[in-house]
């Protein structure tokens, strides 16, 4: 599986959620590279579980901000954040309690999933944002 990389057109034009999209890029590349490798479960383990720390400080930050400025697409843009907590949370146990290797499919929709909501629903509070000061 390819690993991913941020492009300046992913910017969402705030410093401090560009640098935290960055970041989870990197947390689910190293989950990338250890399956690429077959590495061992209790490594895996351990990065999926920074990567949902990760996740859960990442979209705090966003809906902070999102409340700070009444942003009106905080609704939709949470449940978002939500669901993909879930998924991380789902993918975890599941992994815990059974006797495989990571799932390629699941690494696949986590990692489509990011890229996906960074260069769109994300992409649609930069204008909201920026209008606030906020960059
Ligand atoms: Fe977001």
């Amino acid at each position: 599986m390819y690993k991913l990389e941020w492009k300046e057109e992913y910017s969402v034009g705030v410093k401090l959620f560009d640098d935290q999209h960055k970041n989870l890029l990197s947390n689910l590349n190293r989950i990338i590279g250890i399956f690429n490798d077959s590495g061992s479960k209790e490594e895996v383990e351990k990065l999926l579980e920074d990567l949902e720390q990760y996740a859960l400080i990442h979209f705090k930050s966003e809906e902070e901000i999102f409340t700070k400025f009444k942003y009106y697409g905080s609704e939709i843009h949470n449940q978002e954040h939500r669901l993909y907590e879930k998924k991380i949370n789902d993918f975890r146990t599941k992994f815990h309690a059974s006797d495989e290797k990571v799932n390629t499919e699941v690494l696949e929709f986590l990692a489509d999933w990011l890229m996906g909501h960074i260069q769109g629903t994300d992409k649609e509070y930069k204008r909201f944002l920026n209008n606030n000061g906020v960059f």
